[in-house]
């Protein structure tokens, strides 16, 4: 009898608890694939962190393991201040001239201080996931040259290159003003064979010190198969 009267206020209980839980707190946990809520700051960073393919470098949520040249980020913020890291985002750490070595790329001309401001947030948080907030998936048996638009995306060549191979995305200190596009005759015509636009993706072209954006090192990174899907694109282009 004891042990019944128990259970009934145990019961009793754990629906006071849950209506009032629920009542007074959005924090609770929710059921996978309702609508949890983000620090609007660190949901933004983790968009940009996939955006710019930090996530093809550090790996997803900066976990690492995509090359041993490139450091894992999941604990770098409690030893790197928040002045520091935006310092490293914006200047990189200095271009590797060593045409085998992936370098961390200067994003201060590209990416803006607000959303450095993000990923910095992101970084701090300890790099949660967030839904959504995944690289595009690689389409296969589509032909190369549809994997290599979406990888055009995946790997960040669009926010520097812009859509379409446009070009045009300023590059003040840079002699040429801008960063190239990779359509049309100018291109065609330098870059006339599959050798020579793989060796530049490949290797990258440091064209000065920060803050110069200079082209960064795929080699490494990106897997050959790849390598070849972008140029299918980049040859379907104007
Ligand atoms: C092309 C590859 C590449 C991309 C893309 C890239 N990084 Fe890096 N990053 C590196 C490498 C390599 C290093 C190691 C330092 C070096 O050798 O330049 C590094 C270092 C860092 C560091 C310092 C880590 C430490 O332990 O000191 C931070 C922070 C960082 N990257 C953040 C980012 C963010 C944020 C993005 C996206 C905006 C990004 N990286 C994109 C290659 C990359
Ligand atoms: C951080 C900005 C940035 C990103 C990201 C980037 N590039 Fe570049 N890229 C450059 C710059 C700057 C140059 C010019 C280098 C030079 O003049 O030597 C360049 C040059 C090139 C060239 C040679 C064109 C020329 O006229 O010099 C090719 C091809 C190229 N990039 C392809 C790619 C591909 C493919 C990706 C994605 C995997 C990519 N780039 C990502 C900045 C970038």
């Amino acid at each position: 009898m004891l042990s019944a009267l128990g259970l009934a206020f145990a019961a009793g209980a754990a629906g006071w608890a849950i209506g009032h839980s629920s009542a007074g707190s959005t924090k609770t946990a929710m059921p996978a694939g309702s609508s949890a809520s983000f620090d609007p700051q660190v949901a933004a960073g983790a968009h940009i962190f996939v955006q710019f393919a930090c996530a093809q470098c550090h790996g997803e949520q900066g976990r690492g393991g995509v090359s041993p040249a490139v450091p894992a980020l999941t604990t770098v913020a409690k030893v790197v201040s928040a002045v520091q890291l935006r310092s490293i985002i914006d200047h990189g750490l200095g271009e590797s001239t060593n045409p085998t070595r992936p370098y961390m790329p200067v994003w201060g001309e590209v990416i803006s201080q607000t959303q450095v401001t993000d990923l910095i947030a992101y970084l701090r948080a300890g790099l949660p996931s967030v839904p959504t907030a995944v690289p595009p998936s690689i389409p296969t048996g589509q032909g190369a040259a549809v994997e290599g638009s979406v990888l055009y995306v995946r790997d960040g060549c669009i926010n520097c290159h812009g859509p379409n191979g446009l070009g045009g995305v300023p590059n003040p200190v840079a002699p040429d003003k801008v960063i190239p596009p990779l359509s049309g005759v100018a291109f065609r015509k330098q870059f006339n064979t599959d050798a020579k636009i793989l060796a530049v993706i490949r290797s990258g072209s440091v064209i000065g010190r920060a803050p110069i954006v200079s082209m960064p090192h795929w080699g490494g990174i990106i897997p050959n198969g790849q390598l070849t899907a972008l140029i299918a694109y980049l040859k379907t282009l104007k």
